[in-house]
């Protein structure tokens, strides 16, 4: 056991060094004192030291977990001693920040290993950006209204990107009054202007979170970090609007889902795409050569009148996350542009 807690420990470590590097210094602080101080005297001490699993960023993410529960209950104000040492307040002492943080951590037991047993799930909006780009060459080249299908698609709030306003280089998109406004930093040439209308949508995700429910809206918010003030405001405002049109979102496995919505059968009138982002990586290997298979075999029953298209942000190469465009009948594949990870910044190709 001494070994376990010994790479839990490390886990918070390591992920104080990832917060911090990506511009959470509370969430590092956070991080680091729990990795230090925790003690398995208490259930949610003896629950994480001796977890059972991988409790890396790469696996079962313990960490973040913990964080997520102590960043739902901070902003609920039901104890204000925690919420007081939260953001916006300013980055307390270590050891003011560890009183309150043990307090709940023994006080909300029960509710606190509810939220150990979840994997971390974000939804993040500024990726609408980037995915919004892409349609524009849909319905440039297809002239035909959109059906969506969304893989990986959380609590959908990238299946409502067409509510968002944006500017995408020197091209104006999306619904112009939107009191969402995403302007990514852009390099390159612009998305070519085009009415992306929205026929029909629909998502699918192993863990939908349902935004319409206050436990749905709660998850989202909790899991991104307290003291990134912009991501917040822009996450709540995203759930309000999705919740004024709540997306369809089905509990499957991605490729499962695939198989029994996407018909082979050609469809007149309307480019179906299916489009995600950075999700691909989450599915098994088997889901992952199941939706290719199953988009190929599709895109060969495609015309030009019932057209096929795949849109996806996913993978990781050195010029950020490539944002790729698969088109059929033709078939033909191209990188669009690349991105950073959260879509804050794009360099069109
Ligand atoms: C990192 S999140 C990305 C969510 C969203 N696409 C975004 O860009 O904000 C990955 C999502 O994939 C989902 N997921 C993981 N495995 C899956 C599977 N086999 N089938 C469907 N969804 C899956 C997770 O539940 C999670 O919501």
């Amino acid at each position: 056991l001494a070994d376990k807690s010994d790479t839990i420990r490390e886990a918070f470590r390591l992920q104080a060094g990832y917060c911090r590097d990506l511009g959470s210094p509370f969430t590092a602080g956070l991080c680091e004192i729990i990795g230090e101080r925790l003690t398995p005297d208490y259930p949610v001490g003896a629950r994480v030291l001796h977890w059972q699993g991988k409790p890396d960023a790469m696996n079962d993410s313990v960490p973040l977990r913990l964080a997520g529960a102590l960043h739902a209950l901070a902003s609920r104000g039901t104890h204000p001693g925690l919420s007081e040492v939260y953001p916006p307040n300013p980055l307390p002492e270590k050891k003011t920040l560890w009183q309150q943080v043990r307090k709940v951590l023994i006080e909300e037991e029960d509710e606190i290993l509810r939220w150990l047993g979840n994997p971390p799930q974000t939804n993040e909006v500024r990726r609408s950006a980037v995915l919004m780009a892409g349609l524009h060459v849909v319905a440039a080249e297809t002239h035909f209204p959109l059906a969506l299908y969304e893989l990986g698609a959380s609590g959908g709030l990238n299946l409502a990107l067409d509510q968002y306003a944006y500017r995408l280089g020197k091209t104006e998109a999306g619904k112009a009054n939107s009191s969402l406004r995403l302007m990514p930093e852009w390099k390159g040439a612009s998305p070519p202007d085009a009415e992306v209308v929205i026929k029909r949508r629909r998502g699918v995700d192993l863990l939908p979170v349902d935004v319409s429910t206050e436990d749905g809206r709660e998850r989202l918010m909790a899991y991104v970090w307290p003291d990134q003030t912009e991501r917040l405001i822009r996450t709540r405002e995203a759930i309000a609007i999705a919740r004024s049109m709540p997306p369809k979102i089905d509990k499957a496995d991605a490729a499962d889902w695939v198989e029994s919505v996407i018909h082979t059968t050609p469809e007149m009138g309307v480019v179906r795409v299916v489009m995600h982002s950075i999700s691909f990586q989450y599915f098994p290997k088997e889901s992952q050569e199941r939706i290719q298979n199953h988009l190929a075999l599709t895109g060969r029953h495609a015309t030009r009148e019932a057209p096929l298209a795949w849109l996806r942000m996913e993978g990781l190469a050195e010029k950020g996350v490539p944002i790729t465009l698969t088109f059929w009948p033709e078939g033909t594949e191209r990188v669009l542009a690349y991105a950073n990870p959260h879509g804050q910044s794009i360099n069109w190709m």
